[in-house]
C-alpha cells in the first residue's frame, strides 16, 4: 500500500482510545481523534501525534456519527481501520436490580451498542474501498463472565461480542471484524468509582496469572495486531492478564 492507512478511534481523548491512537500512530498509520465532550485533550493528542485530526462528535447520535466519518474521509482521502472504542457504564452492583434502571440500559445501550453500529454502518462504504480494512470493536471481559460494573454494561458488551461475529460473517472479504476483550485497566473510567476500582485492583493483583491490573498500552497492543491479523476476523482477544482463566 502506498499510502499509509488512516484508522478512526472513537472516544479516544482518553485512557484505552488515546493509547490505541497513538499505537497506530507509531505504526506510520494517519489518526482520527474523537469524542463527544472532552474537545480539548482531543485536540491536544491530535496536536501531539504526527499526522492526526480531532473530531468532536457523539456515536450515539446517527447524524453525528455519520458526520465524525465524513469528516475522516475528509481529512484524509481514506479510512482503512476503524476502532470503535467509545464506551459508558454505570457503577451499580449486580445484585441492585432496582438501580439498572430503564435509563440507565438506554444510556448504555445507545453508546455502545447503537453507536458502535452506527459507526459501522457509516464508515462500511468507505472501509469497502479501502480493499483491506478492519474493525476492532473494545468489548470487556464482563461480556461472557458473571461481573462487571453493571448488567446492562455486560450485556451490551455480550452484544458487542456477537455483532462482532455477525458482522465479520457477512463483511469479509474486505473488511475483518474482530474486538478486543479488556479486563481491568487503569484509565478515568474509574473516577468517581474508586472503591470499586481499588477492590478490583487488590484483588487481581492478588489472584490472576500476571499479578496486575492492566494499562491502556496493553489493550493498545492487542488492538494493533488485530489490525494487522490478516487471516483473523470474528475473534474476540481477551486482554486481562489471565483473569478469565482463575
Ligand atoms: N478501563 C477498563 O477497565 C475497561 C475494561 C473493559 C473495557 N473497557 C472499555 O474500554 C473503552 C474505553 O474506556 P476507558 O477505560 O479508556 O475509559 P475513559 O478513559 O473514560 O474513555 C472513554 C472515552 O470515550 C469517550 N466517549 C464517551 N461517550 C462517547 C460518545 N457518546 N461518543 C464519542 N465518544 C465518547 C470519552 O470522551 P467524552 O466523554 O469526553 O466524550 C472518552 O474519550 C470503553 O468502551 C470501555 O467499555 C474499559
Amino acid at each position: 500500500m502506498s499510502e499509509s492507512r488512516v484508522a478512526l478511534v472513537t472516544g479516544s481523548s482518553s485512557g484505552i482510545g488515546a493509547a490505541i491512537a497513538r499505537r497506530l500512530a507509531s505504526e506510520g498509520i494517519r489518526v482520527v481523534i474523537n469524542s463527544a465532550r472532552s474537545e480539548e485533550a482531543g485536540k491536544a493528542l491530535a496536536a501531539e501525534l504526527a499526522q492526526a485530526v480531532y473530531v468532536q462528535g457523539d456515536v450515539s447520535d446517527a447524524a453525528d456519527a455519520r458526520r465524525i466519518v465524513r469528516s475522516a474521509v475528509e481529512a484524509f482521502g481514506r479510512l482503512d481501520i476503524l476502532v470503535n472504542n467509545a464506551g459508558v457504564t454505570r457503577f451499580v452492583p449486580l445484585d441492585d436490580l432496582d438501580g439498572a434502571d430503564a435509563d440507565a440500559w438506554r444510556e448504555i445501550f445507545d453508546v455502545n451498542v447503537i453507536g458502535t453500529w452506527q459507526m459501522i454502518t457509516a464508515a462500511t462504504p468507505h472501509l469497502r474501498a479501502s480493499g483491506d480494512a478492519s474493525i476492532v470493536n473494545v468489548s470487556s471481559v464482563s461480556a461472557t463472565r458473571a461481573l462487571g460494573s453493571s448488567v446492562p454494561y455486560a450485556v451490551s458488551k455480550a452484544a458487542v461480542n456477537h455483532m462482532t461475529r455477525l458482522l465479520a460473517s457477512q463483511l469479509g472479504p474486505g473488511i475483518r471484524v474482530n474486538a478486543v476483550a479488556p479486563g481491568l485497566i487503569e484509565t478515568p473510567w474509574y473516577a468517581g468509582a474508586e472503591q470499586v476500582w481499588e477492590s478490583s485492583r487488590d484483588w487481581i493483583t492478588a489472584h490472576t496469572p500476571l499479578r496486575r491490573v492492566g494499562t491502556p498500552e496493553d489493550v493498545a497492543e492487542a488492538t494493533l495486531h488485530l489490525v494487522n491479523a490478516a487471516y483473523t476476523t470474528g475473534d474476540v482477544l481477551t486482554v486481562d492478564g489471565g483473569r478469565h482463566i482463575v
